[in-house]
């Protein structure tokens, strides 16, 4: 044991109630790295949790006739549930919702605060909901998000900004003095040019227009930017801003924050900006791996194309998608996921080479020696370079594993497999056993195999959570010493008088054709299955949480109005300022269906009104009520009228 400690960490998520494999892949690669530290004798800290808060959870809660809490609290399960089905063997989860959380998160704003790194001032500028970021006119692209393609919307708001620019310069220093603090070097050059040289505006670090998240508790209304409140998860899971910090003087500084590409930037600029600011150590590495990606895009619930790691772990078992996940595709880069591409690497890598060297191995110490090699035993010719090449391949994937290149550990794993069953071709067995003189040297070329074997299954167990331990029961490896890391560096430790047990195979063959058409189905069922959840759950949702009585009802004042004038919001795509007459009184209204109705069209037309809705200020204008619309599946919106034209100012009941 070095005991020395490592701390890593994936992004915390956001709830959605069908993380895919896209996701997985990040999580998945962490607890390799967690695993494979741990077998060092690393002290592990692995952190993983999800992101609450944000205008997003709210506008999704409230559609769903629920809290955000409640919202959030029934897909949180659901992720936890998904991690224990990949054998995440993370040490803490965190919720941003979490009390411990949320008060340290305030601590540190008004620490920021104090020290004149949070000013207030005025944000005016666009934001991206799904995406919750901000972005300045000249970032937007033909108008719509850089980052996902979508509308984004106008906000002027009184906010706090966090002077970033102020740590420009100590963040281009930093980063060009510590070669590796952003990896792969693509990623750093790719900060360094597009962000860091152009000049960092202040980032705006507070919103009022909505209310889930966590406040600023010295100016009620300010709610927290979403950004600042999820990256503080880094070290508020550790204790810090609290009396039991022990974790946090422990684990921090982060070995590695193993992110996405596309929030390099907010683990690279924003974060140390903000550790600068509190005068703490900035993690020692944020490494930004690619995406997986299906048909060319990047997977999306949205984009309908979300492949179900449930799924594929319950028809091809969970060593075979971790190891699919990790080997596929070089860390970093992008990578296709095709079932093509997987139902290949199970048939070739983990049937023919992995699980044929085990059951080959173990069928002929059967076959030839009843199960029990002798004592008795000769080297063979080809002994050595299969030793050399066993020591050689131990030092190569501690050396890519260090650096989290998977893929290139896998393949160098992988070499030493195929290295092995070429030694099985090289001696021969089936034709030593013919001759009895030769027992010795049958029963010496099976041993090495055996040993050979031994280590792989060693080295597979970050990313194999069952293999190995199938492989030792064939080949009775009980004693711990075997089974430990440093035990791969030496040859010949297994007992010489092994005793072997045939198991079923590791991993059997897939026909891919039968395979592939099998898979369709299975994955259309899923979706099917989560889409008729998702509205059971929904209607669900309603009875229980929806039902309101008569009293309630009548809280609710609706009336008859009439639009006699409207138009565009300035700035805004989707606003229509509407003057509606009720009886004696007019009034402003705002309505988002710029998509849907232009101002000539509203004119004159009979609408409902929600009457005494508190009034709301957007874009500068301030509406006093709401006109009903119907929503339809594709999301067209629909005037509620009423059918005989009464006029404005009539009760609706
Ligand atoms: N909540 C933020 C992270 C805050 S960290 C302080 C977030 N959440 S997320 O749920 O959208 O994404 C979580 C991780 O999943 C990100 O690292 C993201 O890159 C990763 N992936 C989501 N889809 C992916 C693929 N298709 N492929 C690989 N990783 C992908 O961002």
């Amino acid at each position: 044991m070095n005991g020395e400690k490592f701390y890593i960490t994936t992004p915390i998520y956001y709830p959605s109630d069908k993380l895919h494999i896209g996701h997985s892949y990040c999580t998945v690669a962490a607890d390799a790295m967690a695993r494979y530290k741990r077998l060092r004798g690393y002290d592990v800290m692995f952190l993983t949790g999800t992101d609450e808060h944000g205008q997003k959870i709210e506008r999704i809660a409230t559609s769903q006739g629920v809290t955000p809490k409640q919202y959030v609290d029934k897909i949180v399960d659901g992720i936890k549930a998904l991690w224990k089905d990949l054998d995440i063997s993370y040490d803490k989860f965190i919720r941003t919702t979490d009390d411990y959380h949320v008060e340290a998160v305030k601590k540190i704003f008004k620490a920021l605060y104090d020290k004149g790194d949070i000013y207030k001032s005025e944000y005016e500028g666009w934001y991206c909901t799904p995406c919750e970021t901000f972005f300045t006119e000249r970032q937007l692209v033909d108008g719509k998000c850089p980052d996902c393609g979508r509308e984004v919307e106008k906000v002027k708001e009184e906010s706090y900004f966090f002077r970033l620019s102020k740590y420009q310069d100590r963040l281009i220093e930093h980063i060009e003095n510590n070669p590796g603090f952003i990896s792969p070097q693509s990623r750093q050059t790719e900060m360094i040019s597009n962000f860091l040289k152009p000049g960092l505006d202040d980032l705006c670090v507070s919103r009022t227009s909505f209310k889930w998240g966590i406040p600023v508790d010295f100016d009620p209304g300010h709610i927290v930017y979403v950004w600042v409140d999820a990256l503080s998860n880094y070290i508020t899971a550790l204790g810090y801003g609290t009396e039991h910090d022990e974790l946090y003087k422990k684990y921090w500084p982060a070995d590695v924050h193993l992110v996405g590409k596309e929030i390099v930037r907010f683990h690279t600029i924003i974060w140390p900006a903000m550790l600068m600011a509190l005068d703490l150590p900035l993690p020692k590495q944020v490494f930004g791996h690619g995406w997986l990606i299906i048909d060319g895009g990047k997977m999306s619930k949205s984009k309908g194309n979300v492949v179900d790691p449930k799924v594929l772990v319950d028809k091809y078992g969970l060593d075979s998608i971790r190891y699919f996940l990790l080997r596929e595709v070089a860390f970093g880069q992008d990578g296709n996921f095709t079932n093509e591409a997987l139902i290949q690497r199970i048939n070739s890598d983990l049937a023919n080479d992995l699980g044929n060297l085990v059951s080959r191995t173990v069928g002929m110490i059967e076959k030839y020696f009843g199960g029990t090699l002798p004592y008795e035993q000769d080297s063979t010719e080809f002994d050595t370079d299969l030793i050399k090449t066993s020591g050689e391949t131990v030092k190569k994937f501690e050396g890519y594993m260090d650096k989290m290149l998977f893929s290139d550990a896998l393949s160098e794993l992988w070499a030493l497999i195929r290295r092995t069953n070429k030694y099985i071709d090289e001696t021969q067995p089936w034709v030593l056993c013919k001759d009895a003189e030769k027992t010795p040297l049958l029963a010496g070329a099976l041993y090495n195999v055996a040993e050979s074997i031994r280590i792989i299954s060693i080295m597979l167990q970050p990313f194999m959570p069952n293999a190995p331990k199938a492989i030792w029961q064939q080949l009775n490896i009980n004693d711990e010493r075997l089974r430990e890391w440093d035990s791969i560096r030496k040859w010949g430790l297994m007992a010489h008088d092994l005793t072997v047990k045939k198991g079923p195979a590791l991993f059997p063959r897939i026909d891919m054709k039968k395979e592939l058409e099998e898979l369709e189905t299975a994955l259309k069922a899923a979706q099917a299955e989560s889409i008729a959840n998702k509205t059971a759950k929904e209607e669900n949702g309603k009875e229980e949480f929806n039902e309101i009585t008569i009293d309630d009802f009548a809280k609710i004042q609706l009336v008859t109005g009439e639009v006699i004038a409207s138009e565009a919001v300035k700035g805004s795509k989707k606003l229509l300022k509407n003057t509606v007459k009720m009886g004696d009184e007019t009034r402003t209204i705002l309505s988002g269906i710029a998509k849907y109705y232009t101002p000539e069209e509203m004119a004159g037309k009979k609408v409902v009104v929600v009457a005494n809705l508190a009034p709301r200020k957007m874009m500068g204008e301030v509406s006093h009520g709401m006109i009903l619309c119907a929503e339809d599946a594709d999301g067209n919106l629909s005037l509620v009228s009423n059918d005989k034209g009464f006029g404005g100012g009539f009760e609706v009941r």
